[in-house]
């Protein structure tokens, strides 16, 4: 079948993508991976020992990069509604996180309620209308807050991307009332053009809402 003008103007734009070409020299699994090595050289996220949640995390790259970082004493779980292949050190929950099932399946596995850090990289698919895409990306980031408060240690953080415009101010300041800080991080990776952000919240102040 041949390619829509929209699918080559994609394919070009991936194939010519600095990053992409980045990761696949470097060996990495995604572009995306060079996003969050930005934000931990400079805010320190990741550390050994740590237990951490990788939330949409296909194909991959954020886990290969965290459990690297985390050494034998860290603890590392990974979903995504995607089939994703296996990495060492990780283990995968294969479901769609808006389901309650697979929310229980996550609380299962994290065995002590308690972990250091959640970072989320959740995007539904985008259908260009606005009005759908944004209620849809928000809610996966409400889901990622509502986990992050169940599981996290007093102190704990979570980062978490977001899409600038409707439900931006809102979520900034809901995130304020659980956590010390919250800064916003555009890691070089991210495309100029694309809406999304990263939220950065840490020192969470405890499960108190
Ligand atoms: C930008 S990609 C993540 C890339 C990843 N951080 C990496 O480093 O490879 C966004 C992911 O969110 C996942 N996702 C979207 N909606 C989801 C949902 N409802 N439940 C679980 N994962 C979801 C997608 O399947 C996709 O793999």
């Amino acid at each position: 079948m041949a390619k829509s003008k929209s699918s080559k103007t994609w394919l070009k734009e991936h194939f010519d993508d600095e990053y992409v070409r980045r990761s696949q020299k470097d060996g990495y699994r995604s572009r995306a991976i060079y996003k969050l090595i930005e934000i931990d050289q400079k805010d320190h996220l990741v550390k050994p020992g740590m237990t951490i949640i990788d939330l949409g995390a296909a194909p991959g790259g954020w886990s290969e990069y965290c459990v690297k970082k985390l050494g034998k004493n860290g603890s590392m779980i990974a979903l995504d509604i995607l089939p994703m292949d296996p990495i060492d050190g990780v283990t995968i929950i294969e479901g769609d996180f808006r389901e309650a099932s697979v929310f229980d399946m996550l609380m299962t596995a994290i065995k002590n309620n308690s972990s250091d850090l959640v970072i989320s990289d959740m995007a539904p698919n985008i259908t260009g209308m606005g009005s759908v895409d944004m209620p849809r990306a928000y809610y996966l980031c409400e889901l990622a807050l509502d986990l992050a408060k169940q599981v996290l240690k007093p102190g704990g953080g979570l980062l978490v991307k977001l899409f600038q415009g409707e439900g931006f101010e809102a979520y900034n300041k809901e995130l304020k009332l659980s956590f010390s800080r919250v800064v916003m991080r555009k890691p070089k990776a991210s495309r100029a053009r694309s809406r999304e952000v990263y939220a950065l919240a840490t020192g969470f102040l405890g499960n108190r809402f």
